[in-house]
């Protein structure tokens, strides 16, 4: 029987923590804000957006809204952008992905200034990450870190194996548990005997993005499983994650459940960064 990691209660305390700083800040005078542009009528996104914004309410960090219509040109959008990195009020950027067709995504990830990147997303994020220099980290890899770490799980020297290789999760994960000094594997789509290399983790994320893919015969009896997949699935449009919970649980030391896991760390993870956005640009005045 494996324990049952409650990221539902360990991003609250993340967000206590956060909470409790933006009130010490705001008592000296100093107000952060987060800008969320969201362009369309995603259900999926508005919902995304919806929780962020209540997460910003809880903390007491204020957000901007740009609710945009679906036809808003590239152009209107970057333009927003650079209004935005010049507002010395705005701390934090977050434009809601994916964006509609006929806008580019790198364009505009590419505009945000990384002093405001709260997502993590700017290429010159990502290389700040990758040679150990202070910057923003993906919110979701980053609320994983501290989900293992508020768990009490120790990082170093154990064996990290990362299923998936996406810019957003896969890839930040693996520097970030480099970070930590684990040993890091990254599994992908193409790699073979993959059985063979995930039951060697002491620690295993599964971010594949396939519903209930990993069953007891890819887990190491006692090791941490962290899913990070959340997907409807079936008659009753239940949410699962990448993991097939009733299978691993038994196998695994101490298991995230879906709901109730990684996704509520993601939201704490940029709550927190918006704070270090603030703190960074009071540092630089
Ligand atoms: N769409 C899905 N996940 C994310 C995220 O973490 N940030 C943004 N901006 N969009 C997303």
């Amino acid at each position: 029987m494996a324990e049952i990691i409650d990221g539902k209660k360990i991003s609250t305390e993340l967000k206590d923590d956060v909470r409790a700083e933006v009130k010490a800040l705001k008592e000296k005078g100093v107000t952060i804000s987060l800008a969320v542009i969201l362009v369309g009528q995603d259900p999926a996104s508005t919902v995304y957006v919806n929780n962020k914004k209540k997460a910003c309410e809880y903390t007491g960090i204020k957000s901007v809204s740009y609710e945009l219509p679906e036809d808003t040109t590239e152009e209107k959008l970057l333009g927003l952008i650079d209004q935005l990195n010049n507002d010395p009020d705005i701390n934090g950027i977050l434009v809601q992905l994916p964006l509609p067709k006929h806008i580019s995504e790198k364009a505009v990830i590419g505009r945000i200034s990384p002093d405001k990147d709260v997502d993590g997303f700017h290429p010159e994020s990502v290389g700040r990450l990758s040679i150990g220099e202070p910057g923003f980290v993906s919110c979701t890899p980053a609320g994983i870190i501290e989900l293992l770490k508020r768990s009490g799980v120790e990082i170093a020297g154990k064996h990290a194996v990362v299923i998936g290789r996406s810019n957003i999760v896969g890839k930040p994960m693996a520097m970030l548990l480099l970070r930590e000094n684990a040993t890091v594997t990254v599994c992908h789509s193409k790699t073979k005997n993959i059985k063979e290399l995930t039951k060697q983790g002491d620690i295993l994320i599964a971010a594949v993005g396939k519903p209930r893919m990993i069953d007891a015969s890819y887990v190491k009896e006692g090791a941490v499983v962290i899913d990070v997949g959340i997907h409807r699935t079936g008659e009753g449009k239940k949410l699962c994650g990448d993991v097939d919970f009733e299978s691993v649980e038994p196998v695994a030391g101490m298991i995230t459940p879906v709901p109730g896991g990684v996704g509520p760390m993601t939201i704490a993870g940029l709550m927190k960064n918006c704070l270090e956005a603030a703190k960074m640009n009071l540092s630089q005045e």
